[in-house]
């Protein structure tokens, strides 16, 4: 697959998100399953894989996801790039006294769990609030021990990624963001570019929408599912939406792919910068996204659709509740 750089950090154009492997889309798979599922992303040409401390099932306990990436990329640790994230809490741990101490024992919990010395891109998942000064100060002295290799920033807007920019140059900038979830579009995309910043889209196929694979009638599981309080996934808003999943079906047909595959290959053709991680939770699909590197648009073809999906109305958000 080919690669692209996120800060310095060299990644396979397309990445693997590990969340729902241990939360936020209902059951979780067998771990063995999950295991195999990340060893065979990486034996597709996947480099990247993307997990937080918080992902544990119905987000109690610590480092469930953490134990399993750790688990299934331990031999093969020097080929891959893991990215996790920290946290903080409202708590006075996270006050700016203690900071380099508090997110250096947090990142140690997370090498631990991960079965591994350093962590390539390590992001502070929410700011909730602290001095991101004060992270961006931790961070650069955690890469100058070699405990990371770079850092980032999740769900941010261009002033506080300005602000760390500042202290410690970034590496990835990691927000939503999708052909239905275009805001960071007009400010954020373009100061990363200019900075050498990668953006890493979450949530790149809108949580399943653009699979076009949902429907007003899909029942999404009782426990531990995002989709059951994600705006964008209301009946009306999927009734809404079904003119861009159709507009993407009828795309996707004539390319030969799979709408998903062409939500992907869109952003990938729109910005050099840009590495989404998509996430599924079934071996077929993850291979399936990952093929997305092989849909090639033409310069005419994305003009096409970056022209019907400006003229199409977005019905709602993903909202920010969920990690
Ligand atoms: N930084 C943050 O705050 C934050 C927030 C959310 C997520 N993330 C990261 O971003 C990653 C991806 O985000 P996400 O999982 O929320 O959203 P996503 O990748 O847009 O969508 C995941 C959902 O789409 C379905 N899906 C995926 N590929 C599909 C395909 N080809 N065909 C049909 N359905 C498909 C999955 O179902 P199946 O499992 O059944 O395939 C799952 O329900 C996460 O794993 C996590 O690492 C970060």
């Amino acid at each position: 697959m080919d690669t692209r750089l996120l800060g310095k950090i060299e990644v396979s154009e397309i990445g693997m998100g590990c969340m729902a492997l241990s939360h936020g889309y209902g059951q979780i798979p067998p771990e063995q399953y999950s295991i195999e599922a990340i060893r065979m992303a990486y034996e597709h040409g996947c480099t990247l894989f993307d997990t937080a401390e918080v992902y544990s099932p119905n987000l109690a306990g610590i480092g469930h996801n953490e134990l399993i990436v750790g688990k299934a990329l331990k031999d093969i640790r020097k080929n891959v790039v893991i990215a996790t994230k920290i946290m903080p809490s409202r708590t006075s741990s996270f006050s700016s006294r203690f900071m380099y101490q508090t997110v250096k024992t947090h990142l140690l919990a997370s090498l631990d769990r991960l079965q591994t010395d350093y962590v390539d891109i390590y992001y502070l998942h929410r700011t909730n609030g602290v001095s991101v000064e004060n992270v961006a100060e931790a961070m650069g002295r955690l890469i100058d021990e070699g405990l990371i290799r770079g850092w980032g920033l999740s769900q941010v807007d261009v002033d506080v990624i300005d602000i760390a920019q500042k202290v410690t140059p970034l590496s990835a900038i990691q927000n939503i963001y999708s052909m239905v979830e275009r805001d960071s579009e007009t400010g954020i995309i373009p100061y990363c570019m200019e900075k050498h910043i990668g953006f890493v889209p979450f949530s790149p196929i809108a949580s399943g929408l653009l699979s076009g694979r949902i429907t007003t009638e899909t029942q999404f599981e009782k426990n531990d599912d995002v989709r059951n309080w994600v705006p964008q996934l209301s009946r009306k808003n999927i009734a809404g939406n079904q003119p861009i999943v159709e507009m993407l079906k009828r795309f996707a047909e004539k390319k030969n792919a799979t709408p998903a595959q062409i939500s992907l290959a869109w952003m990938l053709h729109k910005y050099p910068n840009v590495v989404p991680i998509p996430g599924s939770k079934n071996k077929e699909r993850i291979i399936e996204n990952l093929n997305s590197s092989e849909v090639e648009l033409t310069e005419e073809e994305f003009t096409t659709l970056e022209n019907s999906l400006n003229g199409l109305k977005v019905y709602g958000h993903r909202g920010l509740r969920g990690l």
